[in-house]
């Protein structure tokens, strides 16, 4: 999969692609990431990306030729599956929904600063809008690599154990249950009986319970909202 991420900040997103995880991906060609710098597309030799919004106002807008300029020179390169905006007022991030971005083929995600983008870029360009939660952050690149990160390792091939991802939270609408490594006995607090017993069928059955439990009091909208 390649990943083309539009920023104006491409030093803010070089350390959490180089690390780990996706880090490994990319090493195993498995994911590509890159960053194209938007103020390269600028329309002046001021190289300014953004300016004031019509109707007055605080705050400025990004504007639209740059990153018009920039999608359309990514475009003749290849098709994209999707151009998404990271904005606090898009979709929310699911699993769901990054289980389902982990299938395409090649993407493009804008980074957005100040008031967002002039609208019009969203009529022609976006497919996605998306948000991370509800909170406002300076820009969109750190949600760009919450988005990527989540993608990344769903990749097949990207997680040593690749039944892993399947069961992470909320793969199923369920917290993960609780874990435990060594020591069995750390401060007088014991290591469940059940997860030493070998007892394949029963830890199962243990670890379903306490998903379930867990699922129950910290987020009963996920049983609700089971689709
Ligand atoms: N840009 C600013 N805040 C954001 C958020 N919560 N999600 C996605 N992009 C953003």
């Amino acid at each position: 999969m390649r990943i083309d991420i539009i920023t104006v900040l491409p030093d803010l997103l070089q350390s959490p692609f180089n690390h780990s995880i996706l880090k490994r991906a990319r090493e195993k060609n498995l994911l590509e990431v890159n960053l194209v710098q938007l103020r390269d597309f600028a329309i002046n030799t001021r190289k300014q990306i953004d300016d004031y919004q019509f109707g007055g106002g605080a705050g400025m807008v990004m504007m639209c030729e740059p990153i018009a300029n920039c999608i359309d020179h990514l475009k003749k390169e290849r098709d994209y599956d999707d151009i998404i905006y990271m904005t606090p007022d898009g979709e929310r991030l699911t699993q769901k929904m990054s289980n389902s971005f982990s299938l395409k083929k090649n993407l493009i995600i804008l980074c957005g600063h100040y008031k967002g983008i002039d609208e019009r870029l969203r009529e022609l360009y976006i497919t996605r809008e998306i948000s991370i939660g509800d909170y406002v952050l300076s820009g969109g690149e750190l949600a760009a690599a919450v988005l990527v990160d989540t993608i990344g390792r769903l990749l097949p091939g990207v997680l040593n154990d690749e039944t892993s991802a399947l069961f992470d939270s909320f793969q199923d609408n369920l917290l993960s249950p609780p874990v435990y490594t060594r020591p069995e006995n750390f401060r007088e607090l014991k290591v469940p009986e059940v997860l030493l017993s070998g007892h394949e069928r029963k830890i199962q059955e243990w670890r379903h319970e306490k998903a379930l439990e867990r699922t129950k009091a910290r987020r009963p909208d996920l049983l609700e909202n089971e689709d």
